[in-house]
């Protein structure tokens, strides 16, 4: 292969050698199969295709200095992967065969995995989609779960430093009794104009309120929100909004480093109150953010003067990355050697 810039990847999808199939066919999951191919097979009428039947995961395999390879809390995702195909009726890939297939993935790709030191990661895109065709709004009776991997750089081009991120009260992402909880690719499309006008703004991503009220932070793009003052962590309990792996274990970590949590409804106004604030997600890890600024009232909120990330952001990412990376003791259990 090409010799890859490791240290200057982008969050973008890079060919690798191999990825791996399971059909789900008369009530049951097959082998898993491994393929060089890209492409996958459609039936013109299947369910992910028109009626939006698919879900997806998104994590992460690190390489360590001692030339081993982590897997971070894969089986959190699997939960949530269930969660998803129970939430828009989908067969559920058990926690074996999910385990199975990263594991296979990460192995046959192992030249792929960058090397300690990057920055960059082994991104893994679990794939679960109705592959069956339907042409009434039903299930599919097919399934079809896949896992591709991509090696990939920081999410935001700014990587560990500050971004600058755009309320946008005119655009919703997810309703509180909708699918924002799941992580189901029609919110995704639903979040792509919001995200698009932040974009040409200048800003690195859209910062969405709760649907109903118009009155609390649910979160930022592809990730959650939260926000520091007093030695305490802060970050919004919504309905709509996917409960992300990241901020669990930043959760624990907090309170590792001696601070409370709180997970609770966040209102626009106490944005102002925050020491520092951040965006957390498996593609994301921590973006701390600069700026926050509200695309309607054009009031401004700045967090880093010297566009510097603050000091408890910085402890909270060097953890979890230490933790992740394998350069640290793993106190949680949350990291797999393979
Ligand atoms: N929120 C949304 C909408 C996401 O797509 C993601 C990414 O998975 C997250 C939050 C962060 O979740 P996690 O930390 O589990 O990756
Ligand atoms: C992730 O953080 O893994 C995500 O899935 C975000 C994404 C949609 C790129």
């Amino acid at each position: 292969m090409e010799q890859l810039d490791w240290k200057n990847l982008p969050f973008g999808y890079i060919k690798t050698d191999y990825n791996i199939r399971c059909y789900y066919r008369n009530g049951k999951w097959g082998e898993l199969e491994v393929s060089s191919s890209e492409y996958i097979p459609m039936h013109i009428a299947a369910t992910a295709l028109h009626y939006g039947q698919e879900s997806f995961e998104g994590m992460k395999a690190f390489m360590g200095k001692d030339g081993d390879v982590r897997l971070f809390r894969w089986a959190d995702n699997a939960k949530r992967m269930q969660a998803s195909a129970e939430g828009i009726m989908m067969a559920e890939v058990p926690d074996e065969l999910f385990h199975q297939a990263i594991v296979k993935a990460v192995q046959m790709n192992r030249r792929f995995v960058p090397p300690y030191g990057t920055g960059a990661s082994l991104y893994l895109r679990p794939l679960l989609i109705g592959s069956g065709p339907q042409v009434g709004v039903k299930p599919a009776e097919e399934y079809m779960f896949m896992v591709f991997v991509t090696p990939v750089g920081p999410y935001f081009k700014e990587g560990f430093s500050p971004v600058d991120i755009l309320v946008t009260p005119d655009y919703d992402r997810a309703a509180p009794l909708g699918t924002g909880h799941l992580k189901v690719g029609g919110n995704y499309s639903a979040s792509m104009r919001a995200l698009d006008m932040a974009h040409q703004k200048g800003f690195a991503s859209a910062l969405f309120l709760d649907a109903k009220e118009k009155k609390y932070i649910d979160e930022a793009g592809p990730a959650n929100f939260f926000g520091i003052k007093d030695n305490t962590y802060i970050t919004p309990k919504s309905p709509s909004i996917l409960p992300s792996i990241t901020n669990r274990a930043l959760q624990d970590i907090a309170e590792l480093l001696g601070m409370k949590v709180e997970v609770r409804q966040v209102p626009l106004e106490e944005l102002s109150s925050f020491e520092e604030a951040g965006a957390c997600g498996t593609a994301a890890v921590i973006s701390p953010i600069k700026k926050i600024v509200n695309d309607i009232t054009g009031e401004s909120i700045v967090y880093s003067k010297d566009g510097k990330p603050g000091p408890i952001s910085q402890k909270l990412y060097d953890k979890l990355v230490a933790i992740q990376n394998g350069d640290e003791p793993d106190p949680f259990g949350w990291v797999e050697v393979i």
